[in-house]
């Protein structure tokens, strides 16, 4: 059980800031071949500079789904990313809508991540970054926590592909379900009076009842004080896990 959690001890190096994100061009290197929708692997240069790397998913490559509202994804990994932030608790690299080669999508900063970490590991253990993550993915009633969304850097984990979240119907579906039941810490529960802040950006990404969703599930969390426990109705963890 958790009682307390440390605060985020700082961004990892050669993570491009949202300032950086909005500037130059971007070049597309490459298709990520597992990834299900467009996801594509990119640089960003100003001139002959180049930033660094970057995702790239345009809404024109989203495919459809039979539970989210088509051409959704993108607003929705920006509103994951913006909601984190607003948190306090930098969980997700930074994430903007912009134009890019194939018209407009969500380009976020790519993570170099340290390949000796055994994530299965850390992911299954009581890292702060897991232990936000897990509050985080409940908060956000994200579809798709698998391993392979977790990414090591610099002694912090950072999540991505929060395309598929703040659907109105709760669908949580993680690999993180080591603190099921237990409380939630005392600071991570303060954390969740930031969420205020971060509402008028939300209306412009997700849908005023994904919104009331959201508020919804934050109550519930402040009331029984707990990390939910997994679902009878739908299956609760992700296939594949990785
Ligand atoms: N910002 C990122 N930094 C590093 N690796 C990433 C980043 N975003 C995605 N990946 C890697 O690319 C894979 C595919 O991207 P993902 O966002 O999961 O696409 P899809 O929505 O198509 O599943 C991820 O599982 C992860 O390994
Ligand atoms: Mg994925």
């Amino acid at each position: 059980m958790v009682t307390s959690v440390q605060e985020p001890t700082g961004t990892a190096d050669n993570v491009l800031t949202l300032h950086e994100l909005a500037m130059g061009e971007i070049d597309i290197e490459g298709r990520l071949v597992e990834a299900s929708n467009a996801t594509l692997f990119g640089s960003i240069h100003v001139d002959d500079h180049s930033l660094g790397n970057v995702i790239y998913k345009p809404v024109s490559g989203e495919r459809p789904l039979w539970d989210f509202p088509h051409g959704t994804l993108a607003q929705r990994e920006v509103a994951a990313y913006e909601l984190s932030e607003a948190l306090g608790w930098d969980l997700v690299p930074p994430t903007l809508l912009r134009e890019g080669p194939y018209g407009l999508g969500m380009v976020q900063s790519w993570i170099q991540i340290d390949e000796e970490v055994e994530i299965v590991e850390v992911a299954q253990g009581d890292h702060p970054d897991i232990i936000r993550m897990a509050l985080f993915d409940a908060l956000i009633n994200n579809t798709d926590r698998k391993f392979g969304h977790l990414l090591p850097i610099g002694g912090r984990i950072y999540g991505c592909d929060h395309g598929v979240t703040f659907h109105q119907e709760d669908k949580l579906r993680t690999v993180l379900w080591q603190f099921r039941g237990d409380p939630i810490p005392q600071g991570l529960l303060a954390d969740l009076d930031r969420l205020e802040t971060v509402l008028p950006i939300l209306e412009e990404l997700i849908h005023p009842e994904e919104i009331a969703a959201l508020l919804a599930r934050r109550e519930s969390l402040l009331t029984s004080g707990t990390y939910p426990l997994p679902s009878q109705d739908w299956p609760a963890v992700p296939w594949p896990p990785f």
